[in-house]
């Protein structure tokens, strides 16, 4: 079966299905009160995309787009995607179904910024993630990692 890269729905099912991942948190839950008091639509589209195997949600991340005017990553500022929460079921690991989200995450064609798991350092430098070579003080311990584009340069 040819696994894709899908937006994720904002709906029950699709939350039920985030219940299964490790890093399921404020997000999730945040997203399942708007559904139940009616403030999203069900079926609204949200940040998260993901691979189905037949029905089975098993793998997924959120991609958000940050505005240039807030970044501190990137020279010239610009705007990037945050990839966060990326994270593959189990049993599904080591299939290729978390390049191909990185894979689409970088079709975007924008440089990505993400906060690894920890771990998972040998993943991100296979797909040619760098560490932030700012001077800024460290993000509260965290050790962002970022993907560029060609022609786009890291801040030095
Ligand atoms: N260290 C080194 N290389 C790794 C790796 C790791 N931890 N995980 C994957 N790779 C390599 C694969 O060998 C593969 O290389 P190839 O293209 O030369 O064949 C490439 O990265 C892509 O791997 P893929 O099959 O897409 O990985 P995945 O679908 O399992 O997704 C994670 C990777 C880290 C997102 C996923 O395994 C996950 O969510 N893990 C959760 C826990 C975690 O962070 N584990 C880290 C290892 S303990």
């Amino acid at each position: 079966m040819a696994a894709k890269v899908e937006r994720l729905k904002v709906n029950f099912k699709t939350l039920e299905e985030f219940k299964k991942f490790k890093e399921y948190g404020i997000q999730e839950l945040s997203m399942f009160e708007d559904l139940e008091a009616n403030m999203v639509d069900n079926d609204s589209e949200s940040p998260f995309y993901g691979i189905y195997y037949g029905d089975k949600l098993v793998a997924r991340m959120s991609l958000y787009q940050i505005d240039a005017k807030f970044d501190r990553y990137f020279y010239p500022p610009q705007n990037y995607l945050e990839l966060w929460k990326l994270e593959v079921l189990p049993d599904y690991q080591s299939k290729g179904y978390g390049k191909l989200l990185v894979e689409f995450a970088k079709s975007f064609g924008l440089p990505i910024k993400t906060n690894p798991r920890v771990k998972s350092s040998g993943f991100w430098e296979k797909m040619n993630f760098k560490n932030v070579e700012y001077d800024m003080e460290r993000d509260r311990g965290e050790n962002p990692l970022v993907w560029y584009p060609e022609g786009v340069e890291a801040q030095h």
